[in-house]
């Protein structure tokens, strides 16, 4: 009976994924249960801010000054798959910290392209960190090695 039970938890578990942190902003989320209709403009921003940061990385490596081609303002309008996440303080708060950070890289001096591009690359971990943890994992991806000197 007992085995019975925890067997059931475990089915009713995997059915509603709020279990832990996965629902739609699992690790290289596709969402399936919130957004059956595709993925929201939210995360085809994300991504393409993701594909656009590691080609900025390259740049930057390489002494370039890092000049992203990102629609980032559109952070603030993009329709998310769960609305409700997007539209407290807290989002508009981190939405404007990493806004400002990638400003304040673009308009960095030579000596602090990598500082600064490190620095916007920690205000995406720091939102993601709050409201949706699943791609952290690649985002890190985006870090520059620290034991070099930035
Ligand atoms: C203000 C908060 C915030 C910031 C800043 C932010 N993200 Fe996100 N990110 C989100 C939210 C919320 C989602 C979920 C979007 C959805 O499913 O509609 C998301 C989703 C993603 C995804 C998953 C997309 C998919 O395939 O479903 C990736 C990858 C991602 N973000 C990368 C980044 C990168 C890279 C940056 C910085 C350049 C960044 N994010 C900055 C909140 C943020």
């Amino acid at each position: 009976m007992i085995r019975h039970a925890i067997l059931l938890s475990f089915v009713l578990c995997s059915l509603f994924t709020s279990c832990g942190e996965k629902e739609s902003c699992a690790a290289d989320s596709r969402p399936k249960i919130y957004n059956p209709n595709g993925d929201s403009e939210l995360a085809l921003l994300m991504r393409d801010m993701f594909d656009e940061g590691m080609r900025v990385k390259e740049e930057v490596a390489t002494g370039k000054r890092p000049l992203p081609a990102w629609d980032a303002d559109a952070i603030f309008t993009a329709h998310a798959t769960q609305p409700e996440k997007v539209a407290t303080p807290e989002f508009k708060a981190y939405a404007q910290s990493f806004l400002e950070a990638a400003r304040a890289m673009e308009e960095a001096s030579p000596e602090d392209y990598k500082s600064t591009y490190q620095g916007m690359v920690k205000t995406c971990i720091a939102c993601h960190q709050e409201v949706c943890p699943g791609p952290i994992v690649k985002i890190n991806k985006m870090l520059l090695d620290e034991s070099e000197s930035l």
